[in-house]
């Protein structure tokens, strides 16, 4: 008997596992999985200088930047904290209306900031956010009335957290005048969690100098340095680079606008299902979400109201995983995800089984 699973046999058991269409982590395809477990290089080396070089313009196109885009082996709450220990001195505006944007209040305050929460109603579109897409509540905020809105005031920085919209729809950092842009890659690039990318406007990076008590594993400077002699400022996530890579080849074989479509294609079958099946939608009309649908369990009046840990157990079984919602709409709403690699064809068979456990109820 082998010792240890051959590759091959690892990443088929590893398939096996019940299908995740939770809003992250989501499915790895197997492709990206060989990627992630390519022999170590080290982290000082050509061939890593050579790698990150590879994607880097890549990155840029999806970015929509000319600016460096920078690896962080963290997840993205790492680089959202970072963001705020670089460029906010004393005072800085949350602008919340999920649990997502709701802990980044939190956290400015734990940075020792002077936080103010710019409160709306869980689910409402606002006039200025921090958060592109609530996972939380499936809201997509209009960036670019934000965008305009921020370009009033240019001293401002502005920081956009696109943890479950990067590469799902276009987001043009520098034309929106985006001061910070990152993302993890465990939701829409469809990467294992444990990275984020993000870039940073010159302005960024010039108050990011500025900023005495910045920290080193988070320091923007560092990272422009790093990244300029194409390098991270610690050792990286290796395996998450080679993923990564693998991603945008695939990313740009399939074309970024025909990516995007096949998003806003997906998230409206899921609506349709919804629709189909009596409910209503948690966001209001007009601002969903394409990476993911929060469906209405009750949270909202009007529409259909199951019992969602039964309807989980039943779609379970035949090997799928939705989620039951989250914070403080757990159960009176429930989230199903078509980030990542998701195609009319696992989207008809996760609907299959959906509507198999909805006649089980
Ligand atoms: C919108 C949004 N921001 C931030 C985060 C935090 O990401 P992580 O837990 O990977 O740091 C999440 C995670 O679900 C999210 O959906």
């Amino acid at each position: 008997m082998a010792v240890e699973d051959s590759t091959s046999e690892r990443v088929t058991k590893f398939m096996g596992h019940v299908k995740l269409h939770i809003p992250g982590p989501v499915a790895v395809s197997e492709k990206t999985f060989r990627a992630f477990c390519s022999p170590m290089i080290g982290h000082r080396g050509q061939g890593f200088k050579d790698l990150y070089a590879k994607i880097q313009p890549q990155l840029q196109a999806l970015f929509c930047t000319k600016q460096l885009v920078f690896l962080s082996t963290s997840s993205a709450w790492g680089v959202m904290e970072g963001a705020i220990r670089n460029l906010v001195s004393k005072r800085v505006l949350n602008c919340m209306c999920g649990a997502f944007s709701d802990k980044w209040l939190d956290v400015s305050k734990r940075c020792g900031k002077q936080a103010e929460a710019l409160q709306v109603p869980w689910g409402d579109p606002i006039p200025a956010t921090l958060i592109h897409n609530e996972t939380s509540t499936g809201v997509m905020s209009p960036l670019a009335e934000i965008a305009a809105l921020k370009r009033k005031y240019p001293e401002v920085m502005f920081i956009v957290d696109s943890v479950s919209s990067l590469s799902a729809t276009k987001i043009e950092c520098d034309t929106l005048g985006i001061d910070v842009l990152l993302a993890g890659t465990q939701k829409a690039l469809a990467l294992p969690p444990g990275m984020a990318v993000f870039a940073c406007s010159p302005a960024a990076l010039v108050k990011a100098a500025t900023m005495k008590d910045r920290g080193y594993y988070f320091d923007f400077v560092e990272f422009q340095k790093n990244a300029e002699q194409q390098m991270t400022p610690s050792t990286p996530s290796i395996g998450h680079v080679f993923a990564l890579a693998s991603k945008l080849e695939d990313i740009f074989n399939e074309g970024l606008d025909a990516r995007y479509t096949r998003h806003a294609r997906l998230a409206q079958m899921t609506r349709d299902w919804a629709a189909r099946h009596g409910f209503t939608l948690f966001p209001q009309q007009g601002c969903e979400s394409v990476t993911l649908t929060c469906v209405n369990n009750g949270a909202r009046q009007g529409g259909r109201v199951v019992d969602v840990v039964k309807l989980q157990k039943l779609v379970k079984d035949q090997g799928y995983l939705i989620d039951g919602g989250y914070g403080k709409i757990k159960g009176t709403t429930f989230r199903i995800s078509n980030m990542g690699d998701e195609s009319e064809v696992t989207m008809n068979q996760l609907y299959a089984a959906l509507d198999a456990a909805m006649k089980s109820l």
